[in-house]
Formats: C-alpha cells, structure tokens, sequence
C-alpha cells in the first residue's frame, strides 16, 4: 500500500528505426510518462543466434531513455524464443489437447516443464540481469509476459507426462494412495505404478476428475516454479530491484497467489473493452450491459480485478488499453474520457504504476490494428492525450495509503478449477459468480478487499464466500473466528479437498445441508420471494435440510438463505436484483452503512478519498449522502468521468 502514483508506457524500440529514439524518450517524458517497459519479445535481437550477443542497440536505448528521465522495467524476454532455439530443442514446443505440437510463428509457444527450456530461461535471464541488473536506469523487472496466454498453461507433452508422474510420486507416495484418493476402483482405473499414469486427455469419455484437478495443480506449480528460476537470478544479480510479473484478466488458470509469493509486484494488464467482450461469450451474455458499457466496459471488471491482485503484492497495472485493441470480437473506440477514467480508477485500487499498451501503434505484424499512445504517423492518438491531463491532475492531488476494508470476499483458485472441472452445469462460471457478489456490494456502496483462505480475518466485519467447494471446517473455523459476520455462497463446503463428496455435506453453522443439487440454465430459473423481493435462482441451487433459520419462499418449496450460529448461507445462484437486496440486509446487519448507488455509478475509498466513476451513458449525481470537499470533478458525472471527494 504506497502513495505513489506514476504513468508509464510499454515501449518497443526494436520496432523503429533508431533515430526517433531520442524524440520518443523526450516525448514520453513530456507526456507525463516516468516508467518504461522494454525487451519482453527481444530475444531474437538480444541474442540473434545461440550464444552470441548483440547489447549494443539496448545499451544504446537503456542510456537514451535514462538520460530522459524515465524509469526503466526490464523484462526477461522468454515469451518469445527464437527460431534457433526451437531448432535446437524442437521438443520444447508445448502439445495442445489434441495432440499437436504449437507450432513456431507467433509467441508462447514453450512447455513450462521443458527441463532445456528451463536452462535456457535461466541462461538469457541471468545474461539480461548480469548486463543490467546493476544499471542505474533499470528500476524494476518483469518476469516473462503474461504466463498462460493463449492457452499455454497446460502443455500435454512427453516433458509434462514425466514431470507430472513424478509430481504425483511426491503428493501421494504409493500408487496405492493415489487410487484410494482419486477413486480409481470406479471403472477399473487402478494403476500398478506411477509410470502407468498417462496425461488426463483423449480418453474415451471424461477423465477422473481428481486426474484433472491434480494435472492443473501441476500446471501451476510448473508456472510458479519457472517463475521462481527467473526471479532467484535477478535478486541475485539485481538486488532490490522489485521484480513483477504482467498478470491478465479474467485469467484463473494457475494460483497466482502461489507465483506472486515470489514477485514484490502483482501487475495486470487491464483491456475493459476486449474483456466486455470477451466476457459475454465465455461467461453470460449480457445484452443491456454490452450495449450501455461497449465503449467504457463493465464498471465493476477493472476494480474487481485491481483488488484481487492488490492482495498479491504492490499493484501495478503493466498495461493498460489506451484506444481499441486488435483480438476481441468486435474492437471499438473508446469514449473520450474512458482512458483517463480507467487510470484514475487504478489509482484509486492503490495502483502504484499505470502503463500504457503501446507507446506507438506497430504498422506491421499481429498487432498493427491495436491502438497506442501515438498514432503511426507519431502523432498523438487521443490516450496520449488523456494520460497527459491525468499526469498534470496527479501533480495536484496528494493520495492517501488505503486502508483494510470492512468488507472481505474469499477467492480461491483450486476452488474454481473444481467448480470447472466438476461443472455439472455449462453455465457456473467461477469469475461470473464473484463478479456477481463483487458487484453487489458495489451497488450497495461498499469498498472491498478480496482474500485468499491463507490471509489474515482480522477486524472485517464481512466476510463473504460466493462458493469454496473445498473449504474445510478448519479454515472455515479460522475464518468465523476472525468474529465477521459470514456469508457463504452454493456448492460451499460440498466436496474435499480430495476432490470427493465429504460424508456430511455441510459446513456447521450456516444452518443449511445440501443433500440435491439441481442444475439449471440460466433461462429456466427457480421463481423465489425473499423479504418482499421476487427473484430467481438459477445455474445453481441447492436442497436439502436446514437446521437454522431459514428466509424466502420458493416454487421448489426449498429455502432461499439459511442461518445458524456462525452465520448465513446463500442456498442458489441470485439474479442481480435479487442478490443486490440480499447483500444490503448482510451488510447492514454486519453493521455497515450501505448507500443504493445509480446504475452505473461506483464508488471506492481510499483512506479519507472517494473516487467516484460512472460508466453509464446517463449522466448521474453522486447521492447526497457523501458530502466533503471536491478535489476532482463534479458532482454530477457524464459518462466516463471520474470525480474525487476528500470526506472530512
Ligand atoms: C497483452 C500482451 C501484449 C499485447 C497486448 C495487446 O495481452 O501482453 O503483448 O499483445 O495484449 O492488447
């Protein structure tokens, strides 16, 4: 939690011809920017063939964007090995599901269990930091560039097989105990030894589950330990110098809590319009939000993810969408104002560093169609523009640290792999669901802070957990102890973390026991009343017995939330409304003032500031309720604007 709060801008001077390096360093520099990324892709011009180096042109531009004034990242550029590398090792190309080598011709094209891939990490990375890693420009790094992108957290090659089986040797010791624990009885699936034990694809119908869970675990370790290789070469030859990785949105393939145990900074790269989009197709379709936000993005997106990766380490958003991007399904302009508006949200989220995704719009390659801060002509595109007046309008305004929220959500990725892999229904989607109750404590005015089971209960007063399938009586017992009040969400507490269904289907306390689940699609929902409101569950809901409190009539004649002693449970999956109306009555018996925010209108707390966004089209009041001195804005928001109230 710092009080910095600086521009930066992704740069790629491989790309342009050497003369305009001075002016660009000069021009970023007058633009407001203090950081700059470089040489995530460079490898091929770093080190054009094996073993021979050319520094010459990165010294040449490490000493020109220094002498500027601007505060360099450097990246290890392992996303993108050269053609000679893949020549040497071919078997280093990731195999996708089917079977197919990922073929040379783009990026991230490795497996992360390659154990000669992971030498020749280490050695480009240790040649990268020897070169720089005392250089006085260079003030941080970052790790490779989004790991997992393009599908590439689980590669089903002969290198993760073998990894894999002895990964397995590790967790469980005898092959026996793995047959106990993933049930392999069931269809005769009982293996002699580790090595009969074959990567959990191209089977006949599904795999085991538990054969799936464990294979993502194993992913995922791979990504932390990759990670980790890097990470140990640079604080040794770069001491403190924080070390960062790009993290993405929407993105739960590996436990980033587990990567970011090593990186100082947990950094992402935030796109609200690719992710609208991208998020109607894979989540739920929302046609009234994808026409209100197409050109500003979800209003609740960003910030959900500000937050959750604010609880990994110092947050930085690496890079941020400065105009339309090139690889979503439909890529439109953003709104005048959207730019400065997403930056000063970050900021708002404790943001340290915003960067911009690209300083020039490239004119050849993938990317050419995706915008930057200049156009190609190098002249000013309107996000230069933007993140200029942002720069001016942080010189006047003093940000407080952020202080613990009241209010604290449980997020957990194992426990959204179980809920994919054991979906049971298409339609749960793990983000869809936290998104969901995010969004309704946002509503309800709330500020949040977003938790892993590991972290630390004390002072919230609560403590929501929108669904844990795994979540033991143990941790549950740390976390009710913490004296928050609690609310639980479905499919809590209803399978081990052995990935089996626990003889008692419940956790003590919630006042509820799930016995049936029932399936749904979004579009046949169960018809429910709860306290005057009508709603639906759907996706999800449970039946079963309870033993509490119970509220809510339903046409199944189940209840719609239960209670007991240590606190409530959610027995479905609300429609928005629905869980708006449930989430004020939580908040408000957990002792927090709730405030019914417009549509679209948001606010966050930062210490003694409130930063009020508004992403909808109509032009809103900020409710009376919040009065204090205006350092920013107005009082009343158009779309797109940000306005800043200092509370006494
Ligand atoms: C990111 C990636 C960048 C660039 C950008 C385009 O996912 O890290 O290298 O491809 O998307 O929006």
């Amino acid at each position: 939690m710092s009080n910095t709060a600086e521009l930066g801008v992704c740069y790629y001077p491989e790309h342009w011809p050497e003369e305009l390096w001075s002016s660009d360093a000069q021009s970023m520099y007058a633009n407001g920017i203090r950081w700059v990324r470089i040489a995530e892709f460079a490898w091929s011009r770093i080190e054009p063939k094996d073993n021979e180096f050319q520094w010459e042109w990165l010294d040449k531009i490490v000493e020109i964007l220094g002498k500027a004034g601007l505060k360099i990242v450097m990246c290890t550029p392992t996303a993108t090995p050269p053609k000679w590398l893949v020549k040497k090792i071919p078997d280093m190309v990731a195999i996708d599901h089917n079977g197919r080598p990922r073929k040379f011709g783009s990026r991230r094209h490795y497996s992360f269990s390659h154990q000669g891939y992971q030498k020749e990490s280490q050695r480009i990375t240790q040649a990268v930091a020897k070169r720089y890693g005392q250089n006085q420009y260079i003030q941080a790094w970052q790790t490779d560039n989004e790991f997992g992108c393009h599908e590439t957290t689980l590669s089903w090659c002969d290198s993760s097989l073998q990894e894999f089986r002895k990964w397995l040797q590790n967790q469980y010791l005898t092959i026996d105990k793995l047959n106990d624990q993933w049930g392999n009885v069931f269809w005769s699936m009982e293996y002699q030894s580790f090595d009969d034990i074959e990567l959990p694809h191209l089977t006949v119908t599904e795999a085991n589950p538990a054969h799936h869970f464990d294979f993502q675990k194993f992913s995922s370790d791979q990504i932390r330990q990759f990670n980790k290789q890097q990470v140990t070469i640079i604080n040794q030859l770069s001491p403190e110098r924080p070390v960062s990785h790009n993290y993405m949105g929407h993105f739960v393939e590996f436990d980033h809590r587990e990567v970011s145990k090593d990186l100082d900074i947990a950094a992402w790269d935030s796109y609200p319009l690719g992710f609208l989009q991208n998020m109607q197709t894979i989540a739920r379709e929302d046609k009234k939000l994808l026409k209100d936000c197409y050109r500003i993005g979800d209003p609740d997106f960003q910030s959900y993810h500000h937050d959750l990766y604010r609880g990994m380490g110092r947050l930085w958003v690496m890079e941020q969408q400065p105009g339309p991007v090139n690889w979503a399904k439909y890529n439109p302009i953003p709104l005048p104002g959207a730019v400065r508006m997403w930056t000063w949200e970050a900021f708002a989220h404790d943001a340290e560093v915003v960067s911009y995704f690209r300083w020039r719009q490239a004119p050849y390659a993938q990317e050419q169609m995706h915008a930057g801060l200049m156009h190609r002509d190098n002249t000013p595109a309107i996000g230069s523009k933007e993140a200029l007046k942002v720069s001016e309008e942080l010189n006047k305004i003093q940000l407080p640290p952020t202080l613990q929220s009241e209010i604290a959500l449980v997020h957990d990725y194992e426990a959204c792999w179980m809920t994919e892999i054991d979906g049971q229904t298409q339609d749960f989607h793990y983000t869809r669901l936290m998104l969901d109750f995010y969004k309704a404590v946002r509503k309800n005015g709330g500020s949040l802070d977003i938790l892993g089971k590991n972290d630390d209960f004390t002072g919230y007063k609560l403590v929501i957990i929108p669904s844990f399938v795994h979540l033991d009586e143990e941790t549950f017992q740390r976390i009710t102890n913490s004296g928050a009040k609690i609310l639980a969400g479905p499919r809590t507490g209803t399978k081990t973390p052995n990935f089996q269904i626990p003889e008692n289907l419940s956790l003590q306390g919630l006042g509820f026991q799930v016995t049936r689940v029932d399936a749904l699609p979004h579009e046949l929902p169960i018809a429910v009343e709860w306290k005057g409101v009508k709603g639906k569950l759907s996706v999800w809901r449970e039946q079963g017995n309870s033993s509490g409190v119970s509220e809510g009539t339903a046409s199944d004649k189940e209840p719609v939330l239960t209670s007991g002693n240590k606190g409530s449970y959610l027995c479905g999956w609300p429609d928005d409304n629905l869980l708006q109306a449930i989430m004020e009555n939580q908040m408000q018996s957990a002792g927090l003032e709730t405030v019914t925010m417009p549509e679209y209108l948001r606010v966050r707390k930062r210490g003694d500031l409130l930063f009020f966004t508004n992403y909808g089209s109509q032009e809103v009041s900020i409710p009376d309720v919040y009065q204090g001195e205006i350092l920013l804005g107005q009082r009343k928001l158009t779309q797109a604007e940000i306005t800043i109230l200092k509370i006494a």
